[in-house]
């Protein structure tokens, strides 16, 4: 019989796709409510010039650890190709009225048994508008829900004030700094009528 981690790791290769047309809800901001919104898998077919050129502009790159790398297409390919090979890694599209304008990553720790999360919204137009704040909703709803994770962490770079408030408006707390740098997380609460898993079996 396989061991939970096992099993987790074969169940989460399935359920990479799940979040494919996921509704707008009603935390977008005003104005944007009723905005076609939703989460999709990345492919390789969303390295593109649009895609490389977000990561090679300092402003937008500057919180990230792509920050002082300088991206081509060659290498875009190569590092989202690891990233959709590594069974561990949910790496989905953020994708507004059909325009592609970021991504989002949900890393499984297994050491840790917790969920890592990263985001970029590439395309400045759309930032302020709440779609950060509403992708890191959808994916934390899919690791507590969904993937039943027990914890799921967060790290800002320090000044980074936008991606603070987006965990914060996600109900994460800071729960320790590396050197300046904030690591936000927030713990699953499981319900009440659901059983444990994890005893007598
Ligand atoms: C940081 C980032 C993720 C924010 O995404 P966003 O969709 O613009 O954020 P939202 O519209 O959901 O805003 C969430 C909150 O942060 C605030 N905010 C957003 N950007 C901000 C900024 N640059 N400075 C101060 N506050 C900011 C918003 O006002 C909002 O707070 P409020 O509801 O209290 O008014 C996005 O700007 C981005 O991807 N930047 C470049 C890459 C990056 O830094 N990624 C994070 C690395 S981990």
């Amino acid at each position: 019989m396989l061991d939970q981690k096992k099993q987790f790791k074969v169940q989460t290769r399935l359920q990479r796709p799940l979040l494919a047309g996921v509704s707008p809800s009603s935390s977008v901001s005003p104005g944007r409510q009723g905005t076609p919104f939703s989460l999709r898998p990345l492919t390789l077919d969303d390295v593109d010039d649009r895609y490389v050129g977000w990561l090679n502009d300092p402003e937008v790159a500057q919180y990230t650890s792509q920050a002082n790398i300088t991206h081509t297409l060659k290498s875009l390919t190569n590092f989202t190709k690891s990233q959709l090979d590594n069974p561990n890694v949910y790496f989905w599209a953020i994708v507004v009225d059909g325009v592609h304008i970021g991504n989002i990553k949900l890393f499984y720790n297994m050491a840790e048994n917790r969920g890592d999360i990263g985001l970029i919204i590439g395309e400045k137009d759309f930032w302020g508008k709440g779609y950060g704040t509403e992708a890191v909703k959808l994916v934390t709803d899919y690791a507590f829900n969904t993937l039943k994770l027990p914890k799921v962490i967060a790290g800002s770079r320090p000044g980074n004030i936008g991606t603070q408030r987006i965990f914060e408006k996600n109900g994460y707390t800071v729960e320790r700094y590396i050197g300046d740098a904030p690591i936000y997380s927030r713990h699953r609460v499981r319900p009440s009528n659901e059983e444990s898993d994890q005893e007598c079996k």
